[in-house]
């Protein structure tokens, strides 16, 4: 149903589009095959069966929520649910108020447009946005300085469904024109342990119902990495020439990748350990970690700290970040004791 066109692609992450990818084949397709975010699909499927009954087009979306937790996906069921294409693109790829244009006028009555990475809009494609969200008009301007006229295009009505890891980067005239605003939390064990055995099934894997335990306690609670890690078990279990990903199939395949039982990377330890043994345990500025580890700032505050955050292994306060003594015991380090009680 998407029809992403190989231009949109071209700022995007080649391996996360080759995960993508792979995702398809896995990727629910309505509101009883995806698992978990409970609250998320009812306050959804309410809006969709009171719209249909009114035979509205949907209030515009904004999803928001660490990445890898379905928001893409989302997006796909609530279009086809409604009986409409989705067209996909993102923000960092929208440079100019014609890009959207093109899109927009592109669209037909009812359709839906996801536009990902929602705070990598700039300025004048979010400008152009505003009409069309709010009446379905675009102004295109024609002609530069004293001569240029603008012209104005009635637009089919479509839903805007937009996606961010980072909700705090959008403005408020911004985020007040969506009619709801959902925020997708991590999923818990239970619920990775249910979406790997989908997946398993799917894959034609045949797996301990152990193996598929601790490979969700490694998840990070994220779908997209739970499959993953399942992908690469499942390599592993082949070239092991083994019928059945057994616990320790599953095990040695975290060895192997270098990921620990609850799912950290050397990464993960590199930004604790940091902040532990450098800073005393913080608070330190995220410009200072990523120094000091040679890690991209972005990739710290989208990737890493989420998780971290999330079991309560690091702590955001606002002289900057801060190791906990949970964190700080899973990677073998003793604060003192008057650091202990400087920490929040
Ligand atoms: N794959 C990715 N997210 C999922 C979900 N929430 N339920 C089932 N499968 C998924």
């Amino acid at each position: 149903m998407s029809n992403q066109k190989p231009s949109d692609k071209k700022h995007a992450d080649n391996t996360q589009e080759d995960e993508k990818f792979l995702d398809l084949a896995l990727r629910p397709t309505n509101f009883n095959d995806y698992i978990g975010q409970d609250k998320v699909k009812r306050n959804l499927s309410i809006l969709i069966s009171a719209a249909g009954k009114r035979k509205d087009p949907l209030e515009h979306i904004l999803i928001h929520g660490p990445s890898g937790l379905g928001k893409t996906t989302l997006a796909y069921i609530i279009s086809r649910q409604m009986g409409s294409s989705l067209r996909i693109t993102s923000g960092a790829t929208l440079e100019k108020a014609g890009d959207l244009g093109s899109i927009l006028t592109g669209l037909n009555e009812g359709d839906f447009l996801f536009i990902d990475e929602a705070h990598r809009l700039n300025k004048l494609v979010e400008e152009t946005l505003y009409p069309a969200m709010e009446n379905y008009k675009l102004d295109i301007i024609i002609g530069k300085g004293n001569s240029a006229k603008t012209l104005q295009i009635q637009l089919p009505k479509f839903t805007l469904i937009a996606a961010t890891t980072k909700i705090s980067l959008l403005s408020s005239p911004f985020r007040s024109r969506f009619g709801v605003n959902y925020k997708l939390d991590f999923y818990n064990q239970d619920d990775i342990e249910k979406i790997l055995t989908r997946s398993a099934k799917l894959l034609n894997i045949r797996a301990e119902p152990e193996a598929l335990k601790i490979i969700a306690a490694a998840s990070r609670f994220t779908p997209r990495t739970a499959n993953k890690l399942l992908k690469r078990a499942r390599d592993y279990t082949q070239s092991e020439n083994k019928e059945v990903l057994t616990a320790n199939l599953a095990s040695q395949t975290l060895d192997l990748l270098e990921i620990d039982h609850i799912g950290l990377e050397a990464t993960d330890k590199k930004i604790l350990s940091s902040i532990a043994k450098n800073f005393n345990g913080g608070p330190v500025g995220l410009k200072t970690i990523a120094a000091l580890i040679a890690e991209d700032e972005n990739t710290i505050e989208d990737v890493y700290e989420p998780y971290l955050m999330q079991i309560g292994f690091l702590a955001r306060t606002t002289r900057g970040r801060v190791i906990t003594q949970e964190g700080a015991k899973h990677i073998g380090i003793k604060l003192s004791s008057e650091t202990q009680s400087t920490l929040i």
